[in-house]
């Protein structure tokens, strides 16, 4: 009998997200999750309050509210103050939003719904992923300015306090859709199952990578290193 040793050779893999951009993005994304559960149970405890147990009974969602929202608001900080460059990179080529990342919006749709469609080439990130890291970042900052004179309030004009709690409701509602639609399409949705590991082991397969983002791949092999 001949004893036949199988060999499983695993495809070349790129750098896409360094470790201090993987730090922030699931440190931000857990925040994000307990502040809006918490959230929610101070905009209607008797909607919300059900939730109330997992947080110590709703008369803690304030506290662990104010808790979420320091490391929500240090975790992009410190992310930023280690890693600068890959900041640096990211909001470079969100910047850089072009013709083509307009193709890419309008054909998105059609992509979404599963018919065959030919993208344009993108750069690291997508027309669609540039558009989620605007929306996401404003309504982020707004929550966090909106919030934080809520926390506040005694330092600063009545006008303007009067005027943060519906702000920072229609940002929450604003954020929570643009997550919703985003962790899916990072995660389950056909062909995006390689970008979920992007962000959880940092690295992609370069098919992959040439498939979604030849642009990027181009450049990331001339420099050697990723974001
Ligand atoms: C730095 C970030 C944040 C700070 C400083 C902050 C602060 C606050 C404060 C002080 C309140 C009023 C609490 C009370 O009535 O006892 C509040 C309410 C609330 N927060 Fe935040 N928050 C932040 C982020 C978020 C995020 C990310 C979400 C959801 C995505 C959120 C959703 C809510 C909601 C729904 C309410 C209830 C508002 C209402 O009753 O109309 N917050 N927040
Ligand atoms: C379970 C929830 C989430 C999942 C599965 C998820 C997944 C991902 C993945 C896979 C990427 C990398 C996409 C790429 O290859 O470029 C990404 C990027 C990003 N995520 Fe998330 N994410 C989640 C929650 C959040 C939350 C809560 C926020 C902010 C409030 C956020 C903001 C971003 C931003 C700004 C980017 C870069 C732009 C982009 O690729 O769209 N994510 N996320």
């Amino acid at each position: 009998m001949t004893l036949r040793v199988l060999t499983r050779t695993e495809p070349p893999r790129v750098e896409r997200f360094s470790q201090w951009a993987r730090i922030a993005h699931w440190g931000h994304t857990f925040t994000f999750v307990i502040l809006l559960i918490t959230g929610l149970m101070l905009f209607s405890n008797t909607i919300f309050g059900w939730i109330g147990p997992a947080f110590l009974g709703a008369n803690n969602a304030g506290t662990v509210h104010r808790i979420m929202a320091v490391f929500y608001t240090i975790i992009p900080l410190v992310a930023l103050f280690m890693n600068p460059k890959g900041f640096i990179g990211w909001w470079k080529d969100v910047l850089s939003f072009g013709k083509n990342d307009i193709i890419f919006l309008t054909k998105f749709p059609f992509e979404f719904m599963g018919f065959p469609v030919k993208m344009p080439p993108q750069t690291q990130f997508n027309g669609g992923e540039k558009m989620n890291s605007v929306v996401t970042t404003t309504s982020c900052v707004f929550l966090a300015i909106s919030g934080y004179i809520m926390w506040f309030p005694e330092y600063f004009p009545l006008g303007l306090v009067q005027w943060m709690p519906p702000l920072h409701d229609v940002t929450m509602i604003l954020a929570t859709t643009m997550v919703c639609m985003h962790s899916y399409l990072g995660s389950f949705h056909p062909g995006s199952g390689e970008s979920f590991w992007g962000m959880w082991k940092g690295t992609v397969r370069k098919d992959w990578a040439a498939h979604h983002h030849p642009k990027w791949l181009e450049k990331v092999e001339g420099e050697g290193s990723g974001h």
